[in-house]
């Protein structure tokens, strides 16, 4: 059975996503298209919500979501316990957020990446495992009670 990836966006968003929406099938993957729908202005903590609470919850592994900076949508997802959402503007961002991060959400910068360039962001965010070892400790850590 196909992975199922939630995948938001604003309207900033809305045309970037359609695409990832279609390299995600590509790519064998069955994307859970979230909205939104239409190029209508919508706020972007809904759908940032809307995706994290599925990782959160565990109803998926990992997700994705496109704002036109990544900041808004980064802000409303890592409020949920369990989500690491990073902000990738370019493949290697996305390495390094699986690599040393663990990010098990995707945000794109709608607004600054190109169709292409999104589409390389998001293979390399699927493609590259986490690299545990001291990076393990180090993501725990950021679950602590802030001092
Ligand atoms: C929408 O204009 C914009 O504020 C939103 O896409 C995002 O960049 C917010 O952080």
């Amino acid at each position: 059975m196909s992975e199922v990836i939630p995948i938001g966006s604003d309207h900033a968003g809305f045309q970037l996503k359609a695409r990832l929406v279609e390299e995600l099938r590509a790519l064998g993957y069955e994307p859970l298209d979230l909205g939104t729908h239409s190029p209508e202005s919508v706020d972007y903590p809904d759908l940032a919500h809307e995706v994290a609470s599925r990782v959160e919850h565990q109803s998926a592994r990992r997700g994705v979501l496109l704002c036109g900076s990544g900041l808004g949508m980064s802000y409303a997802a890592n409020r949920h316990p369990g989500v690491r959402a990073a902000v990738a503007w370019a493949p290697e961002v996305a390495r390094l957020a699986r690599q040393h991060n663990d990010a098990n959400i995707l945000i794109l910068p709608a607004r600054f990446v190109s169709e292409e360039e999104g589409v390389d962001i998001l293979r390399a965010w699927l493609q590259t495992e986490f690299a545990g070892g001291r990076h393990s400790r180090r993501v725990a850590k950021i679950e602590q009670e802030p001092r």
